[in-house]
């Protein structure tokens, strides 16, 4: 049977933080770094567990966007992954269904950038492609980050207002990618 289970960074064991990330490094398959798990630190982990072990994981942060001039408290999706033996079998859509309804109840934007590789993953459950050119807010402004262009997909939620997805979209600074 799988079981969804959310739950903050600061209320899981160590250990059981620990199994998360040895669960998605190995998914990753050596694509996934330091600063690529400290960026799934800090806000809600989405898992699917069966048999005591997580197998499936998406992490909600909290960062600041802003789109079209407007800052948006965003959910920032992160270590989207699932177990080997397990892929292909609905579980990170599982995951990711419930991590919609996180950032629903307590964001006004939800935000990612797709690594996956398969086309229409995230469009499937409502994600959207940001038409517009991406930055991020370096220390002396804005700066274009041209090579995340057309990658980075955003999810409206009821408090998202108007949102114009062919204008500019500004991530906050953080160290590894900042998108
Ligand atoms: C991407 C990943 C999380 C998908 O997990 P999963 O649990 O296998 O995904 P699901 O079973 O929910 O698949 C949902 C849909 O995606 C598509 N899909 C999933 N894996 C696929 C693959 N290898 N090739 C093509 N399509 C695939 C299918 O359309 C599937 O729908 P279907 O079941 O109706 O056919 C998993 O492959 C993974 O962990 N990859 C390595 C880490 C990674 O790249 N994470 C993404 C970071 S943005």
């Amino acid at each position: 049977m799988t079981r969804l289970r959310t739950i903050g960074t600061a209320e899981l064991r160590e250990q059981e933080l620990e199994a998360v990330r040895r669960m998605v490094v190995g998914a990753f398959g050596g694509r996934f770094d330091e600063h690529d798990w400290e960026h799934a630190l800090g806000g809600v982990h989405v898992m699917a567990v069966e048999d005591g072990e997580v197998v499936a994981h998406g992490a909600v942060v909290p960062r600041v966007l802003v789109a079209g001039g407007r800052e948006l408290r965003t959910g920032y999706v992160e270590g989207v992954a699932t177990r080997g033996d397990r892929q292909g079998r609905g579980l990170a859509t599982l995951v990711m269904a419930e991590a919609g309804r996180v950032i629903g109840r307590g964001y006004e934007l939800g935000a990612l950038a797709d690594g996956t590789g398969i086309p229409g993953f995230y469009q499937r459950l409502g994600w959207e492609i940001w038409q517009g050119p991406t930055f991020v807010a370096g220390p002396g402004g804005p700066e274009r980050t041209a090579e995340e262009d057309g990658s980075v997909l955003v999810l409206r939620t009821a408090a998202s207002g108007e949102l114009d997805l062919a204008g500019s979209l500004i991530c906050d600074w953080r160290a590894g990618d900042v998108w």
